[in-house]
């Protein structure tokens, strides 16, 4: 068993946001961040592109970055929140280079600025095209200097510990949940421990391996999600998955899919059909730089209509030195895989990349739950609302890590007595004795949500879809009840709980609005509805 005062389950920018600056306001306090994976491995490291913030006083603003977030979430944005983000955003990027980020500078020693769907002005920050990877180096680094904060690497948390845990029933209707801690499984030694806690924060990132192609790592599997809704917590939006439009198309090869940034298309790049035709000027005035629902349908129509897997993203007509120097990174990828892309053009097709909906939080970070705070991809702040501005995750992540960790701060919780919560109860269950069980689920379950739940919904895709998830779980937690715990069957059991949160918001919503298409109700409704689960 563990105690501490902080506890952090996650190791991606909102989760090592928080325990820095926790760590760096209470020397004598113990802070422990958790990840199930490497330190490193996390959406955060992936990132491409860049983060989003006003940093050009003379042709930007505050006001533009704002209204570029609402046009993008298309009504549903926390109007609040979205100022929030885009002000104090700015002081965050400033803290972040203090710790040593990097961004790409221009010769006059200006940023260099990148341009992105949805973005009026050129705002976006980067570090060539390996963004994210700087800025995990910068956090990564500096966590090192504080002896306080204790780093447990390969544990996967598999419970909130609750009231539920202590013997009370626990309900969506009782008032007053608390949260005392987690319990995870040492994935080094095969036990399952408690780690009790005064607060918890929840950044355990992205869903993206609920669908068969994602740019997500094969960490993001939306296991904090999974926790608060088996707690009993308030999860949102589920249904506004995002689809980023340019995934690079390797045929036969699954799992996470490499992206190709949307700044290649600020820099110029062109989408074309397999005709060779420019089609966004048929979807959108704002043509390949439309926002990434319009886009990644857009895409999904023409391969739809040409029988294709992709389409192409011409980077022909650019200069390719200016190229090499902005997306080193992508042009090895291309060239590794027989793709000159100052030759020939560049496959791509959307892929499963962001949850714009997920924990429920108020403008602190903090959850339904007394004592769990939430931030990052895995958290509902109300950003994002139906769509995501691109860009703005790693934004909003430094934000609300921030944001909670002052909250947080403010009250110290004192531990429950650790005799008062029982150990994880083993009994019944025996070795695992074939991992089919586990792997051929989860490949069905990839499979009905790519193809009833993609981009395009109608009601009976989503209808066959709740029924084959039915049966999923039912088997799934026969097995959970039978088997030891393992990583792969805890993230299974998630990714089919998150699957059905999105199933169930879907079929709530009954309209078409940003990231949720559903051609038996085309149009927005009048109603603005947050959908609650
Ligand atoms: P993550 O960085 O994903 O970290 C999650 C952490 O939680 C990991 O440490 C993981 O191990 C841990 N964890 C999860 N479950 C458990 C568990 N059960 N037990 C223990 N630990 C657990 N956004 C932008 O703003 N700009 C971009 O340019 C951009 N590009 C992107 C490119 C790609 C390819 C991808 C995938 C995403 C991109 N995004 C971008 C989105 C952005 O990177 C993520 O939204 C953001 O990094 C999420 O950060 P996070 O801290 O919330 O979670
Ligand atoms: C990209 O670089 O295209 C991804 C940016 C994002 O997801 O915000």
């Amino acid at each position: 068993m563990k105690q501490t005062d902080y506890l952090v389950i996650g190791s991606g920018i909102a989760g090592l946001t928080y325990a820095l600056k926790m760590a760096d306001r209470f020397p004598n306090k113990k802070i422990t961040v958790v990840t199930k994976a490497s330190a490193d491995e996390t959406n955060t490291k992936y990132a491409q592109g860049g983060i989003a913030g006003v940093t050009d006083f003379e042709n930007d603003s505050f006001e533009k970055h704002i209204n570029d977030t609402l046009i993008a979430g298309d009504g549903l944005c926390n109007p609040k929140v979205v100022e929030i983000v885009v002000k104090e955003g700015v002081e965050r990027i400033s803290e972040l280079i203090n710790w040593g980020a990097q961004f790409d500078k221009k010769d006059d020693g200006e940023y260099a600025l990148g341009m992105e769907g949805g973005h009026s002005e050129y705002r976006i920050l980067h570090h060539k095209d390996v963004t994210g990877k700087e800025m995990e180096r910068v956090l990564i680094e500096k966590v090192k200097e504080y002896p306080n904060i204790e780093f447990i690497k390969h544990w996967f948390v598999i419970e909130l510990i609750t009231q539920h845990h202590l013997g009370y029933l626990v309900t969506k209707a009782t008032p007053d949940i608390q949260c005392y801690g987690v319990y995870a499984l040492n994935t080094t030694n095969n036990q399952i421990e408690k780690i009790l806690a005064g607060t918890t924060l929840l950044a355990t990132g992205g869903n993206g391996q609920v669908y068969r192609s994602t740019t997500n790592p094969s960490i993001a599997t939306g296991d904090g999600v999974a926790m608060v809704y088996r707690a009993k917590g308030r999860i949102e939006n589920m249904e506004f998955i995002q689809f980023h439009p340019t995934a690079l198309y390797e045929p036969g090869i699954g799992g996470q899919a490499f992206l190709i940034t949307e700044a290649v298309r600020g820099d110029g790049g062109i989408l074309r059909n397999k005709k060779g035709e420019a089609f966004m000027e048929r979807y959108d005035d704002r043509k390949d730089l439309a926002p990434r629902d319009i886009v990644a349908r857009a895409i999904d129509s023409e391969m739809k209509i040409n029988g294709t897997e992709y389409v192409y993203l011409d980077c022909r007509h650019m200069d390719k030195d200016k190229f090499l120097h902005h997306f080193p990174n992508i042009f090895e990828k291309c060239l590794s895989i027989g793709i000159d892309v100052s030759q020939q053009m560049i496959p791509v097709a959307p892929a499963a990349h962001y949850s714009c909906g997920g924990i429920k939080t108020d403008e602190w970070g903090k959850t339904s739950i007394r004592n769990l705070f939430a931030a990052g991809e895995c958290a509902s702040t109300g950003l994002h609302g139906a769509n995501r501005l691109a860009s703005n995750s790693l934004l909003e992540a430094m934000v609300f890590g921030h944001r909670a960790f002052e909250e947080a701060a403010k009250n110290h919780t004192e531990l429950l007595a650790p005799d008062l919560i029982p150990d994880w109860d083993t009994t019944g269950t025996t070795d695992p004795r074939e991992m089919i069980l586990i792997t051929q689920s989860l490949k069905e379950l990839q499979l009905l949500m790519s193809d009833y739940v993609g981009i395009v919904r109608t009601n009976v895709r989503l209808e066959r879809a709740m029924k084959r998830l039915d049966l999923l779980w039912t088997e799934t937690e026969q097995l959970y009840q039978t088997t030891k715990l393992s990583p792969q069957l805890g993230e299974l059991r998630n990714m089919i709980s998150v699957a059905y949160l999105i199933v169930k918001g879907a079929q709530f919503r009954k309209e078409s609005r940003g990231l949720h298409f559903n051609t038996d109700y085309p149009e927005k409704s009048k109603l603005l509805q947050n959908i609650v689960l």
